[in-house]
């Protein structure tokens, strides 16, 4: 049995709500046959959305959508996504995978589908093929008053006359690769005349900078170096990770799920190195990061499309692995990060649906963001535990990854625990403290995990991976089997 101490007053920070937070981008199937499938299709839905989806995202309380993209963020033109005349364009992606964009879903849909969901809009500004004037005219377009501008009356004239409520906007995509291949220097200097623009207007929205692909220190020192003149008009630093094997998605070997659990625990240190290059540069106060790009990337064609949809790929119990060690590392770095969007919400990417006309599943990524949502708000405290070090070999390199992660916060006089066993072999048995406070015996455990670890829930059989609850005793040890993931909510009891 290993003691896990919860030191129940020692607060890191409150966990923004956004930590948990999705990103749907016009990309294969993510929008069309994803999210929508059309006002007059036989599919449930709710003006044009797949209703499943916005029933089980309000569940979870799905706290910020990032949309347009993605790099399909930096070739978008607003305008065609508004109005009767929705012009065919080509996108990013067309030469790809040889789809046009429809520009169906717009700025209107979107920001409603939000609002049906009940959740916050991130639009992502195009920032290479566009002006700041595109970009004004867009804020003017979506957040001015009724009536007010001739763009008001314009939304208006296309059925809405209140403002779209737009809180978070970023301010390019990618500028190092896809968004115009950028320096950081360039970066900057292009960043300064959006925002000088952008910030001048009315409206309270917080705009985000391009930072770092993953692990590119170089980008952030760059981009700290050129920004401290101008420091003070960025609202957030945002950061993609991919814990990328490009390996099988289902087939894979042990040494394959540690070596993709060492990549996704590798986020805490891209995290911290960031973090500590903001610090050395006094900015923490305005960069803190955005991490609006993250998940694994497979190989393709394992999702239910068989490849028709570019980057669909299935979810197994290594995604949910993958899930619950990224959430507990923004839970315990959540002082610094206030921003995640997983990427992408359904039929790509590490994803929470798939779906393909009336057909619509949830992954068990989507059980863990539903097992891990107490956190969303909580205050964050600090956990002291022992760990074990796993071996495996990968690419003939002797490798370790640690047996254990967890993260624990409290909210309403309650203790939220997440923890997540990482090894194939062995059942860990914890015995929670209370550090500062006690914790009451009886607690609700909600458990995700399943014999066989390639197994994924599928049309045919949509339920093969999901949670089950049941009530323990933490006093005799709270076990976390091999390869699972466990949520538990222990009251605390505040008698002296
Ligand atoms: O999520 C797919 C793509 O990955 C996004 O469009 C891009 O930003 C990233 O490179």
């Amino acid at each position: 049995m290993r003691k896990l101490y919860l030191l129940l007053n020692d607060e890191i920070a409150k966990i923004n709500p956004e930590i948990y937070g999705h990103f749907t981008e016009h990309i294969g199937g993510v929008i069309y046959s994803g999210i929508w499938v059309g006002k007059d299709s036989k599919t449930e839905n709710i003006n044009g959305f797949r209703k499943y989806i916005i029933d089980k995202l309000k569940a979870i309380n799905c706290p910020v959508i990032r949309w347009p993209g993605g790099c399909f963020a930096e070739m978008y033109n607003w305008r065609d996504g508004i109005g009767d005349f929705r012009p065919v364009r080509h996108s990013f992606w067309t030469k790809i995978d040889g789809r046009y964009e429809s520009n169906e879903v717009g700025t209107h849909e979107f920001a409603e589908f939000c609002e049906s969901v009940g959740t916050k809009p991130y639009f992502a500004a195009n920032m290479t093929t566009t002006t700041p004037q595109e970009i004004f005219e867009w804020f003017d377009y979506c957040m001015s008053d009724e009536d007010t501008t001739t763009l008001a009356k314009e939304r208006k004239e296309n059925g809405r006359s209140k403002p779209y409520d737009i809180p978070y906007w970023g301010i390019g995509n990618e500028n190092w690769g896809g968004g115009g291949n950028m320096t950081p220097e360039a970066y900057i200097d292009l960043y300064r005349k959006y925002s000088s623009v952008l910030k001048s207007m009315k409206f309270d929205t917080k705009l985000f900078a391009c930072g770092s692909d993953a692990d590119n220190f170089d980008w952030t020192m760059r981009f700290c170096e050129a920004y401290k003149d101008a420091y003070k008009c960025i609202d957030g630093y945002t950061m993609h990770y991919y814990c990328r094997c490009d390996g099988e998605c289902i087939e894979y070997s042990d040494d394959d799920w540690y070596e993709q659990i060492k990549r996704a625990m590798y986020m805490d240190d891209i995290i911290k190195r960031n973090w500590n290059i903001i610090s050395a540069y006094g900015m923490t106060d305005h960069l803190k990061l955005v991490v609006d790009e993250w998940g694994t990337w497979h190989k393709p064609d394992s999702g239910p499309s068989k490849g028709k949809n570019l980057y669909e790929q299935q979810s197994t119990m290594r995604d949910a692995m993958v899930t619950a060690i990224t959430l507990n590392i923004f839970n315990n770095n959540c002082d610094k990060v206030i921003m995640a969007n997983v990427a992408q919400l359904v039929n790509n990417l590490h994803c929470l649906f798939l779906a393909d006309e009336e057909n619509c599943i949830t992954t068990p990524t989507y059980h863990i963001f539903d097992m891990f949502k107490e956190h969303q708000g909580a205050k964050a405290i600090r956990t002291l535990f022992e760990t074990d070090d796993i071996s495996y070999s990968f690419d003939n390199e002797e490798k370790s990854i640690k047996d254990l992660s967890i993260s624990a916060s409290v909210k309403d006089g309650y203790l939220i625990l997440t923890a997540a066993n990482t090894g194939l072999e062995k059942d860990i048995t914890l015995l929670p403290e209370g550090v500062g406070g006690k914790l009451e015996n009886t607690a609700e455990m909600t458990v995700l995990s399943c014999d066989d670890i390639r197994a994924c829930n599928t049309f045919e059989e949509p339920e093969k991976i999901v949670p089950t609850k049941k009530t323990v005793d933490i006093s005799k040890g709270i076990t976390v089997e091999k390869s699972s993931i466990a949520a538990i909510k222990i009251k605390i009891n505040d008698e002296k």
